[in-house]
């Protein structure tokens, strides 16, 4: 990358909208601007302090031991149990009555709620009946279930023993299972007999069965929650039903408090190779950044607000915040198992409306979903009640921020775009809802007590007005500690490119005000004819036309610019003919569009009209594939797509109209 200030990033400088903070979040925010400074007065006191919301069995003797980096030690020598600190302290303090989780099955009247009292005494339960069947400190537990309360009590009964688990999205193959256990050495999977999805069970426990037959003898024991009720093939000895072992297990449980750095979990996240990375986090500064940042970007007040992250525990948002911020906080928050569109494309919408949620943390590409299927359905639903609204996975495009918190947070409730990854742990970058006017499609600032930076190839702080490399200058309490098992690769992955700098992998712009924009993937960047081109700024670009739903843009190697734009376009329903076709000339509309907002030399040499996008189960878009298409390639490994159909899909619009000029 190069310094120079290309046509894309001065676009990204023509967003002038700003939204203030709500008057009245800004008087009563939890956290005020004098934070900032605070922070950079004295920024291992600040975290200090964040820590002291916690309780603790053992005080730390120092805050941070940095001598070893980038091998991290926060809290050093202080001891503290996870699952104490989101279950049994608010009990303690009284609040056992109050709902940890409004749970929602797919299935329409199919919903729990949990108390705190509910959780403790299931997390000890469980806790117990793990220690029954073997499992001790230090020993590993996969988690492979659909969204269930017992997935959040699975994993709180681990950090209560101290066995790190690792959770496995419950929509990976039990190849990707068996590789994610014999990698960590599990030697207890816990898994249900199936999940509801799109109206129907999808079954569970034959993964597990051929995952563990690929792992040899590792895996000792199988405890299985029914869930759907389906069969199953039974091992005797080996498998457990979860009603025989927990449900008979004793309600009490004394809690050992482990060392701060002791580890929490590991959770396995796609690298550049193809073996995925064990990430490791570890107690006391992972539950101190993890809580302190739900309660600080979120403005949670436990007493009165129901919050809902829509995040499958799956995913590293799943355990920060669904689990283990938000139950640190005393939340009450809402789970739901299914789909969106499960049984209705307003079933999202009801779902607020019945629990009353305050504050809701979804991801773009649903948020692009829902602007799919139009306004009209969030509009029948009571949403009044959301008063804060989050992003996260992707640059948020400023249409879709805009859209979102018109249609969902009634044009009045703050959007905070937060931006972080499976490594931190925590949130880094993101707005404070009473201290900082948004900008749509900028992620803003760096958290007080974080200190980013975007960088040149030399490492040298870039001006405002200029892209680079995203990095991370001083070490924050949830980063990770090292990959599982493999220190060298933790070392050359993420700290070799600069002494002493955390490399995120992400391209970013400082815009003029010193703010941040994130340009996604720094191998998603283009060189244009020499020109830097985001792929995410040409998809906002995109998406800003009234006919274009979403759209993923890769640049295509080409003979006389270096790299070419190749976009691939979803239509909105109502652009859409009678017949289902795309109007004439759309195509060509759809090039001057992104000429007018970007540039003539991001005009895309190609667009294509096509139906789906190829996804990962996460919902990110496989650009690699879209690549391929646009090169013509044979396409390649679409085993972690989430419909591995949607490449045919693709490839036959391939002779669709496109222009050359
Ligand atoms: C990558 C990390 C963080 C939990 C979910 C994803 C991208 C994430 C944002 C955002 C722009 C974002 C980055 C990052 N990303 N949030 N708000 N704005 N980009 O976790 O799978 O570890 O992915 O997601 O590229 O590096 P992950």
């Amino acid at each position: 990358m190069t310094e120079q200030k290309t046509d894309a990033l001065a676009n990204l400088s023509t967003e002038d909208r700003r939204f203030e903070p709500p008057a009245d979040l800004a008087a009563d925010a939890n956290v005020k601007a004098e934070a900032y400074d605070r922070a950079a007065s004295d920024r291992e006191a600040f975290w200090a302090e964040a820590a002291e919301r916690l309780d603790w069995g053992r005080t730390w003797d120092q805050v941070l031991d940095w001598s070893d980096a980038p091998f991290a030690k926060w809290f050093v020598g202080g001891t503290i149990n996870a699952s104490v600190n989101c279950v049994d302290r608010h009990v303690e303090a009284g609040r056992g009555d109050k709902v940890a989780i409004h749970w929602v099955g797919e299935p329409e009247d199919d919903s729990r709620d949990l108390t705190y009292a509910d959780l403790l005494d299931q997390v000890s339960r469980a806790a117990n009946a793990l220690t029954e069947l073997g499992v001790k400190k230090g020993d590993r537990v996969a988690i492979y279930m659909p969204m269930i309360p017992e997935v959040a009590v699975a994993m709180l009964a681990c950090a209560r023993l101290g066995a790190p688990h690792t959770v496995v999205f419950g929509g990976f193959s039990a190849d990707a299972l068996a590789s994610r256990v014999t990698d960590c050495e599990a030697k207890v999977i816990i898994t249900a007999d199936g999940g509801y999805r799109r109206g129907a069970p999808s079954a569970l426990k034959p993964a597990v069965d051929e995952a563990v037959a690929k792992t040899g003898d590792l895996v000792e024991h199988v405890v299985v929650v029914r869930r759907t009720g389906q069969d199953v093939e039974w091992d005797e000895g080996r498998d457990k039903w979860w009603h025989d072992v927990v449900d008979t297990a004793s309600p009490d449980h004394e809690p050992e408090m482990h060392d701060s750095e002791h580890p929490l979990y590991v959770m396995y996240t796609s690298g550049t190779t193809g073996k995925p990375k064990g990430i490791l986090h570890t107690t006391g500064g992972y539950l101190t950044g993890t809580s302190w940042t739900h309660w600080a970007v979120f403005d949670l007040k436990p007493e009165t607000d129901v919050y809902w992250c829509t995040a499958d525990v799956g995913w590293v948002t799943g355990h920060s915040y669904m689990v283990y911020g938000p139950l640190a906080n005393g939340t009450t928050q809402v789970m739901y198992e299914g789909t969106p569109d499960s049984p209705h494309k307003g079933r999202w919408w009801e779902i607020v409306e019945k629990y009353g949620v305050t504050i809701f943390y979804t991801a773009p590409t649903a948020i692009r979903t829902f602007m799919k299927w139009g306004d009209d359905i969030p509009a029948k639903f009571d949403l009044s009640s959301i008063r804060l609204l989050g992003s996260v996975g992707e640059p948020i495009n400023p249409e879709a921020y805009v859209w979102y918190r018109e249609n969902i947070g009634a044009s009045t409730a703050p959007v905070v775009d937060t931006w972080w990854q499976t490594e931190t742990g925590q949130i880094l970058i993101s707005p404070l809802p009473g201290v900082t006017a948004g900008k749509p499609g900028s992620a803003m600032k760096a958290l007080p007590g974080i200190e980013v930076d975007v960088v040149n190839d030399e490492a040298e702080s870039v001006p405002n007005g200029s892209g680079g490399y995203l990095v991370l200058r001083e070490p924050w309490p949830a980063m990770l500690r090292t990959l599982w098992g493999d220190d060298q690769r933790f070392k050359d992955t993420y700290w070799s490119r600069w002494e002493g700098l955390y490399f995120a992998g992400d391209g970013a712009k400082k815009d003029e005000d010193g703010d941040i924009w994130l340009l996604g993937r720094v191998d998603d960047v283009m060189n244009v004819s020499g020109h830097r081109l985001s792929t995410t700024e040409i998809e906002s670009a995109l998406v800003s036309h009234p006919k274009v739903a979403e759209a993923a843009v890769v640049g295509a190697a080409d003979e006389m610019t270096g790299q070419a734009v190749c976009a691939f376009v979803i239509l909105r329903e109502s652009a859409l003919g009678d017949d289902g076709a795309a109007p004439e000339d759309l195509i060509e509309e759809l090039r001057k569009h992104v000429q007018k907002e970007i540039g003539a030399i991001a005009k895309p040499r190609q667009i294509m009209i096509v139906p789906e996008l190829p996804k990962t189960r996460s919902g990110k878009i496989m650009r690699r594939l879209l690549k391929d298409v646009a090169e013509h390639r044979e396409v390649g490994d679409v085993t972690t797509l989430a419909d591995s159909t949607v490449m045919d899909l693709i490839k036959g619009k391939e002779g669709a109209p496109s222009s050359e000029d």
